[in-house]
């Protein structure tokens, strides 16, 4: 794998730092995933039990992302083999096909540079951390679960969906929201359109329905 420069910690807006490695998919770059979105998350140990979970689920419920041209890859530090056993077990004893790549990050240089694993960690294993990666290979959302709590997948959807509503135009996302839901307004910032919504009285919270 190429060695990635070390970074500062990664943050919203930050281009996602490029890799190469191996996976349960044969080898990935990065840069593959250009021009689509990507989830890109970690996991911190195979044949865990929320680990699993959050496999099955995710496995499950593929199409949600395949629907929204949002690509899935996994990562750990475990090695490939253990990933080909995991997912081998999975299949077999769970009855559910794991169709994403999984990366395996040994040497921990992906990890660490994505800041998976906690600088102040005891051990090796990376945290629940989920990249949101645009299609211009920019991050647009991280969020970091410790190791007893699984992520929900309705919210890895919601949070794509939401991604890809606010980057259509027009409008910020409140609250809980879902596809179809009322969005709201961007608040009106220069002067002119600052003037003309100054007799609504909640110019700053201008609710609509979604016409896109
Ligand atoms: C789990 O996936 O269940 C797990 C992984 C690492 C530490 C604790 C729990």
């Amino acid at each position: 794998m190429e060695s990635i420069p070390p970074t500062q910690t990664l943050q919203i807006g930050d281009v996602a730092p490029v890799f190469q490695a191996r996976s349960t998919k044969g080898a990935v770059s990065l840069t593959d995933y250009r021009g689509n979105w990507l989830v890109l998350f970690s996991h911190p140990a195979d044949f865990t039990p929320v680990c699993t979970s959050e496999f099955v689920a995710i496995a499950e419920q593929q199409k949600r992302f395949d629907a929204m041209d949002c690509a899935l890859l996994a990562i750990s530090v475990d090695s490939l083999f253990a990933h080909y056993g995991w997912i081998k077990a999975i299949r077999d004893h769970i009855g559910v096909e794991v169709g994403f790549p999984i990366i395996e990050d040994p040497s921990q240089v992906i990890c660490r540079a994505y800041g998976m694993i906690s600088d102040r960690s005891q051990d090796a294993s990376a945290m629940r951390s989920s990249f949101y990666i645009d299609p211009n290979g920019v991050i647009r959302a991280i969020t970091s679960y410790p190791a007893t709590i699984g992520r929900s997948v309705d919210e890895m959807v919601r949070i794509v969906a939401a991604l890809q509503r606010v980057d259509k135009g027009d409008a910020l996302t409140p609250e809980g929201w879902l596809p179809g839901q009322s969005i709201l307004l961007p608040p009106p910032v220069d002067p002119a359109s600052f003037q003309a919504s100054a007799t609504d009285p909640l110019w700053f919270y201008r609710l609509r329905d979604d016409k896109k």
